[in-house]
This record gives structure tokens, sequence and C-alpha cells, in this order.
């Protein structure tokens, strides 16, 4: 009998990529989502890959008896947490929404899972939680300290997992701070789709290149980088989603829990990854060198190796696959799942 997983946020980025990975590798899902920055499309597609109906419901994490219910009608033994929000800039603005949906709504998940017994759960963490490295490559046991209500609230959960998996017989918790995702399945069937003008990079400089938008403005050229601009370790999505089936496999195989970065352990500056789109797309990505984002940090990159040893996992695609990827879907999919 295949192992049934919960996954929160599945109608996201990372999470409906997952959903792909976690099908072909035979488990059963139930997908939740509140569709606040996702799309049901998502997981049509995803089941239109993965060949299988994936049971979904409309819910918030913070809805108690809604988990319970869930919890309730199927066999679930474990949960896979992606649901939250992730916007940097927004959380400054915003910082009691994103404690109240982050840490109030994974306090609800865990209290959840445990009144149904369910006692095995992967995080979406960030490396945002290492805030400015002192040294890279950053390895997991690096001083914590993140600079902004977002990172903090991934510090928060991780340390919440920590005090439960401590204090409670049973738990297998597995922490996953993802570095830079980016790219696209490569069917061009799904994809980010960033509403609004995009903050990160990479969908930034695919609507530059399908000419959405005119020039991408780079944050910063005085960095003490090789060539002034900032050095980030983007990872293939599709990479990222096989770490998770990974990390998966293996709390079901043996007791225990870790804390892993998902990273490739290899850093791009941004004018490297203007070159590869253009190589990539075949279209000009016309830029200008502009002031620094504030609380932007000059490098950060991972040391992959924990992840490797553990999990036997290792990032495999690319920056080339990572833009070609990225352009089939932004170039099948101009206007994201709503067209
Ligand atoms: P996303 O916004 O595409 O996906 C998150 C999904 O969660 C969305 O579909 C949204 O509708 C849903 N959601 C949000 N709040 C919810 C709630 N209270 N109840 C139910 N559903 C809710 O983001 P993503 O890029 O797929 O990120 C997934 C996770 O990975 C997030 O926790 C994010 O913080 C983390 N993460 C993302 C990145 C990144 O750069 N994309 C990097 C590091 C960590
Ligand atoms: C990458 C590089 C920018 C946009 C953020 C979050 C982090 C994680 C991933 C969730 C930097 C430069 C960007 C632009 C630019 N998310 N840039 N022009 O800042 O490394 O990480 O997303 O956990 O928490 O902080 O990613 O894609 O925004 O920036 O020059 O229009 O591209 O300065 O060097 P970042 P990013």
């Amino acid at each position: 009998m295949p192992q049934t997983i919960l996954v929160t946020g599945a109608c996201g980025y990372i999470g409906a990529h997952t959903c792909v990975e976690l099908l072909a590798a035979g488990y059963r899902l139930v997908a939740l989502d509140n569709l606040s920055n996702g799309s049901r499309e998502a997981l049509r597609r995803v089941e239109r890959l993965g060949g299988r109906a994936v049971p979904f419901v409309e819910a918030d994490v913070r809805d108690r008896a809604a988990l319970d219910a869930v919890l309730a009608a199927h066999p679930v033994e474990a949960v896979i947490h992606f649901a939250g929000l992730k916007a940097v800039a927004e959380s400054l603005a915003q910082p009691l929404r994103y404690y109240q949906d982050n840490v109030a709504g994974s306090v609800a998940l865990l209290e959840a899972m445990a009144a149904a017994g369910v006692k095995r759960l992967l995080f979406s963490s960030s490396a945002t939680v290492y805030g400015d490295p002192a040294a890279v490559p950053v390895g997991e046991a690096a001083p914590l300290g993140a600079t902004n209500p977002y990172g903090r609230s991934k510090l928060m959960v991780e340390q919440i997992i920590g005090d439960l998996v401590g204090s409670t017989p049973g738990w297998r918790a597995g922490v996953l701070r993802y570095f830079n995702p980016v790219g696209a399945h490569a069917s061009g069937l799904i994809g980010e789709d960033p509403r609004g003008v995009p903050a990160n990079l990479l969908p930034f400089i695919a609507q530059v290149a399908a000419g959405r938008r005119e020039r991408l403005t780079v944050h910063g050229g005085d960095y003490p980088t090789a060539d002034g601009t900032g050095v980030r370790d983007y990872i293939h999505v599709a990479d990222l989603a096989r770490g998770h089936t990974a990390a998966l496999a293996r709390l079901f195989a043996r007791p225990g829990s870790f804390t892993l970065n998902l990273g490739t352990g290899r850093g791009h500056s941004v004018l490297e990854v203007v070159r590869a789109f253009e190589r990539a797309s075949g279209r000009p990505v016309p830029y200008r060198i502009a002031a620094r984002r504030p609380g932007d940090v000059a490098a950060c990159y991972a040391a992959a190796g924990a992840a490797h040893k553990l999990l036997g996992w290792r990032a495999q695609r690319d920056l080339h696959a990572m833009c070609a990827d990225l352009w089939r879907w932004q170039s099948a999919n101009p206007d994201g799942y709503a067209g």
C-alpha cells in the first residue's frame, strides 16, 4: 500500500514541482492550499504529468477544523509543509501577516498532526535564516540570524519544530533550507507564476526577455565579488523537488531528525545569470546597474555536502538548464496559469 502524504501549499511553485516527483515515486497525495498565491490549474497540470488524481482541499493551514477533517479522512503518514508567505519586502511592511500565516499556521498544523498521531514532517525553510553569512560556502552549523520578519518567521518555525522533536518521542522532522529555487518543469507545463512585478531575479529576467518589461535593474555593481554583482546559489526546482523525495525516504527509513541545506554549492553573479538567460532564450536582456537593494548580501551559496552524505542527493542541473526550462515555461505560458 503506497504511503499517503499531505502536501500543504501544493498549488504553489515548489509544492507543485514536488508533487510531480512524489507521484513519480509512487506516493499517494492529498493537496491542501488556500490559493492565496497558488493556482488550482497548477494542480491539474500536476495530475496530468503524474498520470493520477490528487484530492484537493481548499483550506488555510490555520484552520484547525479543516486540518482535523483532512487527517481524519485520509491515512496520512507524513506532511510536507510548503504553505506560507515568502516575500521579504512584503514581510517588512506587514509583519503580523507573516507571523500569522507562517508561524501560527505551522503551529496549527503541528497541533493537528500531533492530535492525529502523524509525526513525520518536512518543512520548507530558507537560506535566509543565515542572514548575512560571515563566510561562504554556508554550512548548516553557521550562525543563524534573520534580518527581516519573513526570515524570522522561518527561524521561529525551525525552533518550534526543534522543541517539539526534543520533547516528544516519535517525531521525525526534516528542516530543508532552500537556497534560490529557479527554473521550471522540463515539460513547460508548470512553473513559477508570480503575481504582479516579480521580486526575484529569474522571473524578472524572463519577463524582460519576453518583452513584458523593458529592462532589468541590477541591484548593485560594487559588491566585493568577481564582477561586482551579487552572487547566489541558484538551484533548479526539479532538483529541489527530488531533494524532498530523498528526504522523505529517509524519514520513512530511519528515526531521527535533520536540518539540511538544499543548494548546488555553486554561486553565480547577476551578470552571469543575465548572459546564461540570453544564451538559453536567444533574446537580449537589457539591464542597467543601479544602487544596492537594502538588505541584500554580497554572496550566499551553500555548503552542499551534508545533504549528499545523509540523503545521497545532489543537485544535477546547471544554470543553462535552469534558464532553458524557465524560458520554455515562460514562452508557453506568457500569462502564467491564467492564460
Ligand atoms: P508559493 O507562494 O508559490 O507557494 C506557497 C503556497 O502556499 C501557495 O500556493 C499559497 O497559496 C499557499 N499558502 C500560503 N499561505 C497559506 C495558508 N495559510 N494556508 C494554506 N495555503 C497557504 O511559494 P514557493 O516558492 O512554492 O515556496 C514554498 C515554501 O518554500 C514557502 O514556505 C517558502 O517560504 C519556502 N521557500 C521558498 C523559496 C523561494 O525562493 N521560492 C526559498 C526558500 C524557501
Ligand atoms: C537574487 C540576486 C539581487 C532582482 C530571496 C529571499 C530569500 C529566498 C529567495 C525565500 C540578488 C539581484 C534581483 C532584480 C537584481 N526566498 N536582483 N535585480 O534576494 O537572494 O533571495 O529569494 O526564502 O529569502 O531573500 O533572491 O532573486 O531576489 O535576488 O539585481 O530585479 O539578484 O540583488 O543579488 P535573494 P532574488
